[in-house]
């Protein structure tokens, strides 16, 4: 299984998740070079879906309904649905509630879409205040292999590194990364993640440190983790 990743929007990224010839869009806002990506390749749009509603991530959906005889995998439809498949893949579905209620991300081949989950350098914002099934949500995402590549919703990696940088000016890691990005392919895997990523680093000593030092409650992973999702 196969992930293509379309710029839109200055930040924002679409995802084409194809297997053989069948096509899964995520988030599909790039709409036009979705459409030429699919016609040259000879694939056919078989389902549409999104990470969460946010209207950034919705506004292709349309167009692409319009365009194609896709089918649109909504909110009410992800809740319930455990895999989608793919010709003979299986793309799985995790509801990751945090940013907001009803964030997604999907798991397959050796990638994860993340959303505004989880960015490359950071956890997504929360709006939906529910900080505790946040936690939890990173927590499954943090158990997947380390080898798999996130894509995420949007990219942020400059700033956010700047972000991290400040929080950890010692960890040489996050330059090592920096020197990586390419804003025409923007990725990480999640062992990049667990060296780079502040909000990942709840059981970290250097970063419990840092957290005292700012005077932010550490006693429990969700207080250490509260903390963090404050000063990023
Ligand atoms: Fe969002």
């Amino acid at each position: 299984m196969e992930i293509k990743q379309f710029r839109y929007s200055t930040d924002n990224f679409a995802y084409l998740v194809y297997q053989n010839k069948s096509t899964l869009i995520i988030d599909g806002g790039a709409v036009d070079s979705i459409l030429s990506f699919v016609n040259q390749n000879d694939l056919v749009i078989e389902f549409i879906t999104n990470t969460h509603t946010h209207p950034d991530h919705t506004l292709g959906n349309t167009s692409l309904l319009k365009s194609s005889k896709g089918v649109f995998i909504d909110m009410d439809e992800l809740y319930k649905t455990e895999f989608i498949q793919i010709a003979d893949g299986k793309l799985h579905v995790l509801h990751t509630p945090g940013h907001t209620k009803d964030s997604f991300c999907f798991y397959g081949g050796n990638f994860l879409a993340s959303g505004d989950t989880l960015f490359n350098g950071k956890a997504g914002r929360c709006f939906s205040g529910d900080f505790r099934g946040f936690l939890k949500s990173i927590k499954t995402l943090m158990e997947l292999p380390v080898t798999t590549n996130i894509y995420a919703g949007h990219d942020y990696v400059e700033e956010y590194m700047g972000v991290a940088k400040q929080l950890m000016p010692d960890n040489g890691e996050i330059d090592k990364f920096l020197k990586k990005y390419n804003p025409n392919h923007v990725y990480s895997t999640l062992a990049d993640e667990m060296k780079i990523n502040p909000c990942l680093k709840f059981n970290d000593n250097k970063m419990i440190s840092v957290l005292k030092e700012l005077n932010l409650p550490v006693k429990t992973e969700y207080d250490r983790w509260k903390s963090i999702m404050s000063v990023v």
